[in-house]
């Protein structure tokens, strides 16, 4: 929203009003004043109105080590959601930028900022994601193969992009997609009859899950992780 609209809407004063404590140098956006009234004003920042705080809304950035056994829910009326296990943000409401099934394991990222949590899960902006896969049978080189052509997908009625496999064990695999379709690495798993046993998720775009956080724990996002969205 523009400054000038957000001092009408927050103080009820009309255009010409607004104007005035604009050019006074009445208003202040992260502590500095501001007479341009054109300024583009987002929910995270801190706007003053002389000594009155019109509005002063952190925004949070999260990675979360999920454990298996919780959903990615905001709640849920039967099981544990990942909301037990992150700290509390206070009043703030996280959701959640790509969700994880209950069994799966790994990085899960968290924020109040809608608009960031749409760009990391937006398919079309084509952002890798990154999963080690263990399975029940051996993982052979046409997988690879098939995954890197993409795998149709009946009920969405489409195919994956391009996903890499690379092979490091003779049942576990690390797999790159590009989208992150409803349960999309085990219905590619699945092509081939084979299920996955465990499931991890180690990146998403250039966000690495921190080694040093073990199962359970969280961290804020650094600048440049915020960033890389
Ligand atoms: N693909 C799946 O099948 N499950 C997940 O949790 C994430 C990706």
């Amino acid at each position: 929203m523009r400054l000038d609209r957000f001092i009408g809407h927050h103080t009820q004063q009309s255009k010409k009003a607004v104007r005035l404590l604009l050019v006074k140098g009445r208003v202040k956006v992260f502590g500095e004043v501001v007479m341009d009234g054109l300024l583009e004003v987002t929910e995270f920042c801190r706007v003053e109105l002389d000594e009155v705080t019109l509005q002063d809304r952190k925004a949070l950035y999260m990675m979360l080590h999920k454990p298996a056994g919780y959903l990615s829910a905001t709640s849920d009326p039967n099981l544990p959601t990942v909301m037990e296990v992150i700290e509390s943000q206070g009043e703030e409401k996280l959701h959640i930028g790509g969700r994880l099934d209950l069994d799966t394991t790994g990085l899960l990222l968290l924020t109040n900022d809608g608009n960031w949590s749409r760009r990391i899960t937006e398919p079309g902006l084509k952002k890798p994601k990154v999963y080690l896969v263990d399975t029940t049978d051996p993982i052979t080189p046409e997988y690879g193969d098939l995954f890197e052509s993409g795998v149709y997908l009946e009920y969405e009625d489409l195919t994956t992009q391009p996903a890499q496999l690379e092979i490091l064990e003779e049942r576990q695999a690390r797999l790159t997609i590009y989208e992150g379709r409803y349960r999309q690495v085990k219905r590619m798993f699945w092509r081939f009859k084979n299920k996955v046993t465990a499931l991890h998720r180690e990146s998403m775009g250039e966000i690495v899950l921190d080694p040093a956080l073990a199962v359970g724990e969280s961290r804020a996002l650094t600048k440049e992780e915020v960033e890389s969205v």
